[in-house]
């Protein structure tokens, strides 16, 4: 065999394997449309609000004016109800053209432009769930190659209008088709959340090969029940969920509604909270053109971020569900690091929870700990010390704990940078 024939098999080999993009090594952070602005598509009498272009270029502009896309938030993306009703003339979905008078190829390269990344949504279907053109089987190809040729960076395919077996089909394929383009583009599947989200119907296994991302469960709304029963039902089946997520696969429990109407500030920390411990996707959904300065704040906080995006990429658990309502989640780090959330479901007054790090797992030695919503320092607690921590209703604490005995050898071995986190975030206490 000459070598180009050799490289050819080798490359439709890999090609048919596995999603090959190295895109996601940490989950993915952006901002996404449909929790907050749905399928408005009333321009006339809503043009702030509507999905059009000007939408996502005012997204984009927020993103890259207020400090987010330094912090990591880089995709931009369109959800459902952007396309014309009909394919084009070629069979190629296309904009509206009221909507979207530019194209997007033209709102790709104004996303580019400001250093950030343009996701679309597809549906595996005969329709989108809000009744526009779907991607059958024979039109996957089409549909990746058209999103690669505008300049497209993810794709989320939903999955309405299709039964089990063109799901089991069309998933893989499009995973195939989008390597096939050449061109990396995140691929956030809804498969699983079609499927009931749980094995034998689901095959994480399966899903880590092809999908950066999938959404496991159903749709988030804006309150805080809402948010309560998606984190429950994550954590109820942690042990099938949680060996799933990785770097380049992870688990997606939908949007961050902080910002929107429905939470208060202690629930927003919460959501945020529980967020990082699950290494979910951070796709805020809501208007940040007001965005209040609270919400801002425990959006932006460098610490939750870090751990969100810690390189070790290792999901968390609940470790804890106590009977007065406080349950404890942990999530392990690099450098011998950990997360620790302290929730409180209760709705009286502050709670005071104590506990050791004993009691939570934690090895002999004396640790060191930082406060993430404080934003503070704490003394050094030794393992076996209870310590109490109080916890408002339907709040949370976080702390970043690592050992200090570790810490001070590391740091007099290698410099006091050891436990920067992709240099976004060190707490105080190592500089
Ligand atoms: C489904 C998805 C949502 C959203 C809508 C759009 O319900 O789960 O996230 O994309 O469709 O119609």
């Amino acid at each position: 065999m000459t070598s180009a024939v050799v490289f050819f098999v080798l490359a439709v080999s890999v090609g048919t394997l596995a999603l090959d993009n190295g895109l996601m090594r940490t989950p993915p952070m952006g901002w996404l449309a449909w929790e907050r602005f749905r399928c408005d598509i009333d321009c006339d009498h809503d043009p702030k609000n509507c999905i059009s272009e000007k939408l996502f270029m005012d997204m984009a502009d927020r993103l890259a004016e207020d400090g987010w896309r330094e912090l990591g938030y880089e995709y931009v993306n369109i959800d459902d109800c952007w396309s014309s009703m009909e394919r084009d003339a070629n069979g190629r979905l296309q904009p509206d053209p009221k909507r979207f008078p530019s194209g997007i190829p033209h709102l790709a390269q104004y996303v580019h432009d400001r250093g950030l990344k343009l996701g679309i949504y597809g549906d595996l279907g005969t329709h989108t769930c809000g009744g526009y053109p779907g991607t059958t089987l024979d039109k996957v190809a089409t549909d990746a190659q058209t999103f690669a040729d505008w300049g497209i960076d993810m794709l989320k395919l939903d999955g309405c209008y299709s039964n089990a077996t063109e799901q089991e089909q069309g998933y893989p394929l499009m995973s195939k088709a989008l390597n096939a383009t050449g061109r990396p583009i995140g691929y956030s599947c809804s498969w699983p959340a079609y499927q009931g989200g749980l094995p034998p119907k689901v095959n994480y296994t399966l899903l880590g090969e092809i999908c950066n991302l999938w959404r496991n469960y159903g749709d988030i709304q804006d309150s805080w029940s809402s948010v309560l029963s998606i984190a429950d039902w994550f954590f109820d089946n942690q042990d099938i969920l949680q060996p799933a997520a990785g770097p380049g696969r992870w688990n997606d429990p939908d949007m961050l509604i902080i910002g929107d109407f429905g939470l208060s500030v202690d629930q927003s920390r919460s959501q945020m909270a529980l967020w990082a411990i699950m290494a979910a996707p951070l796709f805020m959904s809501n208007d940040l053109r007001s965005l209040d300065s609270r919400s801002r704040a425990v959006l932006q906080n460098k610490g939750v971020i870090a751990i969100n995006q810690d390189p070790l990429g290792v999901q968390g658990r609940r470790l804890i569900k106590e009977q007065s309502g406080v349950e404890v989640f942990w999530r392990p780090l690099s450098s011998d690091a950990s997360a620790l959330v302290f929730f409180s479901r209760r709705e009286d007054m502050p709670f005071r929870y104590q506990t050791s790090l004993k009691k939570l797992n934690y090895t002999a030695g004396v640790y060191q700990i930082y406060d993430i919503y404080q934003e503070k320092a704490l003394s050094p607690i030794k393992d076996v010390s209870d310590f109490v921590v109080s916890i408002n209703p339907s709040g949370v604490v976080m702390w970043y704990v690592y050992p200090a005995k570790k810490m001070h050898r590391d740091a007099m071995l290698y410099g006091p940078s050891l436990h920067r986190h992709g240099n976004r975030f060190a707490p105080p206490t190592h500089l």
